[in-house]
């Protein structure tokens, strides 16, 4: 095939090997997330249990762009000093990251979608925070926040050269990045990838339609609250200036998610304050630390 085609975009996301299965200790991190009666020593002992994965937590959560003034030893004092959703948010970065083959070399581009990334789970958290009583459904949502834009790491890993295609329309202002990647992809987004990566992966249907929805929230397939949410702080993210590369801004919180998840002046302070209480995590993304 030559560089910049594509044949059925479908069937070559489907037969890239190292996306086949998710990581067993993603899995059980994943089951813990929606367990209510799981707590900090199980999340450590599931970590605890991946030497990889223990000694990456424990060097990001050390490293200078961190700028913790104390040393954490072992994965249960993480989870002390850090607490149970930043060490899990965590966890989950370094494995979906190690699973999509990300290393130290990854573009400016891959830094830059992985700090949105977890922006975005940091202010799902929020949502959830507020939410989650009324809505069970979005327990949860940090993690859709983390995934939703997966779709678009695996692009940039594995189709450099028909995703550059859409970062140039997109690039050129003439095209968001949803109609950028229709024009090279046969009609397709990110969100569809990551949805396709999802349903391989075994990932919940709610996890999977927040991914694949979370563009269009309101299509009459997907009434999911955690669509909305992760479409609204993709949205908030964006116009903070944390996005995730060209032809991410300008796109219009949707009336309905609005209505299902109403956004006052507190909520809005506090996924401020929340974005900047996790700045150092953000930069150490930036920065490179997470590969
Ligand atoms: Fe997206
Ligand atoms: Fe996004």
């Amino acid at each position: 095939m030559a560089a910049g085609s594509i044949g059925n975009i479908r069937e070559e996301v489907a037969r890239i090997e190292t996306l086949g299965t998710l990581p067993k200790v993603m899995t059980r991190i994943m089951d813990l997330v929606r367990d209510p009666e799981a707590d900090a020593l199980d999340l450590a002992q599931a970590i605890s249990r991946d030497p990889a994965l223990t000694l990456k937590l424990l060097r990001l959560v050390n490293s200078a762009a961190y700028g913790l003034h104390r040393r954490i030893m072992t994965v249960p004092d993480a989870v002390v000093v850090l607490g149970f959703d930043e060490v899990e948010r965590l966890a989950l970065s370094i494995t979906v990251i190690d699973c999509l083959g990300l290393d130290r070399d990854s573009v400016k581009l891959t830094r830059q979608l992985w700090r949105h990334s977890l922006a975005c789970s940091v202010a799902c958290s929020v949502f959830e925070l507020r939410y989650v009583t009324l809505m069970p459904n979005l327990r949860g949502a940090h993690v859709a926040g983390l995934l939703h834009d997966i779709g678009k790491a695996v692009l940039m890993q594995h189709f450099p050269n028909v995703y550059a295609g859409a970062l140039q329309l997109a690039e050129a202002d003439a095209y968001g990045i949803c109609e950028a990647e229709q024009e090279v992809l046969d009609g397709y987004t990110h969100a569809d990838v990551g949805r396709w990566v999802a349903e391989q992966w075994d990932l919940p249907h709610a996890l999977a339609e927040a991914i694949g929805g979370h563009h269009e929230p309101d299509i009459d397939t997907i009434d999911e609250p955690l669509a909305h949410v992760t479409h609204i702080v993709d949205a908030l993210c964006n116009t903070f200036g944390i996005h995730s590369g060209p032809g991410t801004s300008g796109e219009d919180i949707n009336p309905k998610s609005i209505a299902m998840l109403p956004i006052d002046d507190d909520l809005a302070a506090a996924v401020r304050a929340q974005l900047n209480r996790h700045k150092n995590l953000i930069s150490a993304v930036s920065a490179g630390a997470m590969f």
